[in-house]
């Protein structure tokens, strides 16, 4: 089996691109660009898209909340995306070690290392949850097949969630399940057979998602679920709202830990960075937007809630399959597709922590991928108490100032407490220092040659990386007064 990334990889670290008369056949060429492409659409979409987009605007109102979204991933994901590609590409590295020979290059402080550093810490842990909830959705896989929601209403198909997640120890067996899936393919270092796979897997979840809207055309609730999604009421944004909705365009992206970085290293240095980058956050919203066409008029036509949390689209999905001609099987192939594109994300996640560890511990990819694994296994039990033993078990961190009380996070779990730190603080960081990196401290030549697009493209990328980005992630954060509140209640002053 071909390891095509990584000979990518080394053939473009070993030899400048104009030597390698071998490679510069048009067939080549096309086939990395494709496998970059596939790799982060593989990245992007996820439990994201289908799991969490749809929770998360379900539990801030909708509309508002959407248009907010799509503003950051026009505004910020895009820019910084390119950003990050093309910081990977310079770099040729793990993100630790491309930021510090960046930072040498532009003679800038080795400081810039530290940046890799809290992506490996941020892949990490959300892997850890990822893991359980991909576990979810590999443990309906058996559930649709054997029929268990034919015929339910939608009071049935909670008790099935409900009773799934009350039991440790079987998400134990799923989270172990898929983690294991996870580092299998990440200890071979395999992303030939991942391009397989998404290749023929990523236009089977979109017709798949096509029948489900016509299935949610036909539950007569679909306008409503329209409006509910495209219809802003700014009454029901918060400041809170505002700020996951950043935090998610950074998520759904892959984006402000490195793994974009780690994939861009393997990108040839002719591919456009501008086109990929766009082809890829267009897909991935069309998958998000998708998914809410899909859960929502199922939700207003069985009179559920939106603001159902992280158990949403288990709640919704089993109700339209289990209502549909052949919904089995659809069901079936619904949860293994989702399984699947957990699947090309969850390696993205680890993979930067796993070229870190190879270089600085000098240990093979497979021992480096069982520590990891170990090591997020056991941190994947925080996640999987959180629902069951340990639901209890909350904090809830407020900060009163002269404005008023802000509630930062209320009655959250462990869970939600890895969410918030993660989605919210640590990528949104990431990507800031990602941007003024590249907009302010990357010599302008470096930059310029590398994105290799027209004079007023890139004047405009400059603008974005530079101000708007920046800006609105500070405005954001100062807003929420996420990190100050955040930070208090850790160290309980
Ligand atoms: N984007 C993925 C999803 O939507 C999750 C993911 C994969 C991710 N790699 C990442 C999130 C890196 C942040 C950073 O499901």
């Amino acid at each position: 089996m071909p390891d095509s990334a990584s000979s990518i990889k080394e053939s473009s670290s070993h030899q400048s691109p104009t030597n390698q008369p071998e490679n510069t056949s048009a067939r080549e060429q096309w086939s990395s660009r494709m496998v970059f492409i596939l790799a982060a659409t593989g990245s992007a979409v996820g439990l994201g898209n289908i799991w969490k987009f749809p929770y998360i605007t379900g539990e801030n109102g909708g509309g508002a909340f959407v248009l907010v979204y799509l503003l950051c991933i026009a505004s910020i994901g895009v820019p910084i995306m390119m950003a990050e590609v093309m910081l990977g590409r310079r770099g040729r590295n793990d993100p630790v070690t491309t930021m510090k020979k960046l930072a040498r290059e532009s003679g800038h402080s080795r400081a810039w290392g530290l940046l890799g550093w809290m992506g490996v810490i941020a892949g990490f842990l959300i892997l850890s949850y990822y893991s359980v909830i991909a576990g979810w959705a590999m443990a309906y896989v058996p559930f649709m097949a054997s029929g268990t929601f034919n015929g339910l209403d939608a009071a049935g198909v909670n008790t099935v969630f409900s009773d799934l997640v009350s039991h440790p120890e079987t998400l134990i067996f799923w989270h172990t399940s898929f983690l294991f899936l996870t580092m299998l393919v990440v200890a071979r270092g395999v992303r030939g057979g991942l391009e397989k796979a998404v290749t023929y897997l990523m236009p089977l979840l979109f017709a798949l998602l096509i029948i489900l809207i016509f299935y949610a055309i036909d539950t007569g609730a679909f306008q409503k679920g329209v409006a509910y999604l495209f219809t802003p009421d700014f009454s029901k944004l918060t400041t809170e709202g505002i700020l996951s909705a950043m935090g998610h365009a950074f998520f759904t992206l892959s984006l402000g830990m490195g793994a974009i970085m780690v994939y861009g290293s393997y990108l040839p240095a002719k591919t456009s960075i501008a086109k990929a980058s766009f082809a890829v956050a267009f897909m991935d919203t069309m998958v998000a937007l998708m998914a809410g066409l899909i859960i929502f008029p199922i939700v207003f036509a069985n009179s559920l809630e939106p603001s159902a949390g992280p158990g949403l689209i288990f709640k919704t999905l089993p109700l339209a399959f289990g209502q549909m001609d052949y919904g089995a099987l659809f069901g079936t192939l619904f949860f293994i597709l989702l399984v699947f594109a957990a699947w090309t994300s969850s390696i993205s996640l680890i993979e930067p922590a796993i070229t870190w560890g190879m270089k600085t511990f000098q240990i093979s990819r497979v021992k480096m991928a069982v520590f990891a694994g170990i090591f997020v296994w056991l941190s994947g039990l925080l996640t999987v108490f959180s629902f069951n033993l340990t639901s209890d078990l909350t904090i809830t961190s407020t900060i009163s100032t002269q404005y008023g009380e802000f509630v930062i996070l209320k009655n959250a779990t462990a869970f939600d407490f890895l969410d918030y730190l993660t989605s919210n603080i640590m990528l949104p960081l990431g990507g800031l220092m990602i941007a003024i990196y590249a907009g302010w401290l990357m010599k302008k030549e470096y930059s310029r040659d590398e994105l290799d697009i027209s004079r007023a493209m890139y004047a405009l990328w400059l603008f974005l990386v530079r101000f708007i980005a920046p800006l609105m992630v500070v405005v954001v954060f100062l807003n929420a007064m996420g990190v100050v509140a955040f930070i208090r209640t850790i160290m309980g002053v």
